[in-house]
């Protein structure tokens, strides 16, 4: 049973974005490459994988509700920040536009009446919940440290303890 295209639509541009995702940490993986914060350049490589699992739930359930798809281009990123600070504040406000995207698109799945697709996004919802809080989290600690380089290192290691 195929979405209305208005669902559609949203759903597949939502392939994109999650893949976005993918490379924007990816971006901040390449920056933390560059820096003594190797726990952080190693959760950001696990945050970009656990995006593309996203985008690949999104581009399987469009395949079981009968579409063929269209990918289009993704944009570049930056792979230099400031500090661990900024890329996480990044992060977060990256995080805050998936959930408004999220929650429109469960917006339109309501209006369309579409409960299967309801099913789906509420998923995404909860996970989006997690995706701000860990972001959230990360930056209380980082501000907490206030750039002291034992506290960023502590910070640093338990990011790296992250294994999925
Ligand atoms: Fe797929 Fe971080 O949201």
């Amino acid at each position: 049973m195929q979405m209305k295209q208005q669902l559609f639509d949203l759903f597949q541009a939502q392939i994109r974005n999650e893949l976005e995702s993918a490379y924007k940490y990816l971006g901040m993986a390449a920056y933390f490459e560059t820096t003594p914060f190797k726990g952080f350049a190693s959760w950001m490589r696990l945050q970009a994988k656990e995006e593309i699992e996203h985008a690949t739930k999104f581009f399987d359930y469009v395949h079981d509700r009968g579409h063929h798809l269209q990918l289009p281009a993704i944009q570049a990123v930056a792979t230099e920040y400031a500090s661990p600070l900024e890329a996480f504040c990044e992060a977060l406000a990256h995080e805050q536009l998936v959930t408004r995207l999220i929650n429109g698109m469960y917006r339109v799945a309501i209006e369309v009446e579409d409960y299967a697709a309801q099913i789906l996004l509420q998923w995404y919802i909860a996970e989006q919940v997690e995706e701000e809080t860990q972001a959230q989290d990360f930056i209380d600690r980082l501000e907490m440290a206030d750039g002291d380089v034992s506290s960023l290192l502590i910070i640093d290691k338990s990011a790296g303890k992250r294994s999925s």
